[in-house]
């Protein structure tokens, strides 16, 4: 058991760099995709060791969709072998599994799949592991924004009243993530710098960590230095210490 102060509760990482390994290796971008679910594993273990709560995973951008289709038909596929071949071991180690982003983009027997491991480990609390699927920050917020306008167009003036006069905690309730703490640190490998449209509301206060480390070599020792180097970081949310 690593020993590590103020370990945060959520952990999110853009996991980048799979085609570029591949290319290293004179692989195909596939090979990278992959040993990427290597990295999973191990990040998802490491983080149960930890203590960490909340591991999320930005998996698949809205922006994703716009690669070569047999880019995105294997992605979809390894989505899909992968959550049936994972669920045991959710079910063994106390994971809570999730799939958050625009799901009617995904086929009906990803769904299915989603449903059922979703279902299937509803009652687990050690882990909750997020897959950010088909998801953007600005496609949540919109899908966020419109349901609360359904809202309020539906409710008589009190509830209007009450609704129209609700802070930024009240709207967090419309995003996907509805429930689930605002990640404490958002790890991004690669080396690039940018959140390619990833949390952009509950982004808000994440400490940011850039690791040149490319996804399928970010394993569990990468994830425990992480964490040491968020113990290090002064978090102020614009007040004065
Ligand atoms: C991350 O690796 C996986 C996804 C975005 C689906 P990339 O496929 O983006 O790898 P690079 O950035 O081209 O190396
Ligand atoms: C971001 O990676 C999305 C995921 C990791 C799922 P990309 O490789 O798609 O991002 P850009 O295009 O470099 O910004
Ligand atoms: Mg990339």
């Amino acid at each position: 058991m690593e020993n590590i102060d103020n370990v945060p509760v959520h952990v999110s990482i853009i996991m980048d760099g799979n085609g570029r390994w591949a290319r290293e290796k004179g692989l195909e971008r596939t090979a990278g995709h992959v040993e990427g679910v290597e990295s999973v594993r191990a990040c998802t273990e490491a983080a149960v060791e930890c203590g960490v709560k909340y591991l999320s995973l930005y998996a698949f951008s809205e922006e994703n969709w716009g690669r070569p289709q047999d880019e995105v038909d294997t992605l979809m596929q390894l989505m899909f072998k992968s959550m049936i071949g994972e669920l045991s071991n959710f079910l063994d180690n106390g994971i809570r599994f999730m799939v958050l982003g625009n799901r009617t983009r995904l086929g009906d027997s990803l769904n299915a799949a989603i449903d059922d491991c979703m279902s299937g480990t509803a009652g687990n609390s050690r882990l909750t592991l997020i897959v950010f699927l088909s998801y953007s920050g600005k496609w949540d917020i919109m899908q966020a924004a419109r349901r609360y306008a359904e809202d309020v167009l539906a409710s008589d003036p009190a509830g209007r009243e009450r609704l129209l006069a609700m802070g930024p905690d009240g709207f967090d309730g419309y995003l996907v993530t509805a429930g689930i703490p605002d990640p404490d640190l958002i790890i991004r490998t690669s080396g690039e710098m940018r959140l390619s449209n990833y949390l952009l509301w509950q982004g808000a206060y994440s400490e940011l960590l850039f690791s040149d480390v490319l996804w399928p070599d970010f394993r569990r020792q990468e994830f425990v230095d992480a964490l040491r180097t968020y113990s290090k970081r002064d978090r102020r949310y614009g007040k004065v210490k």
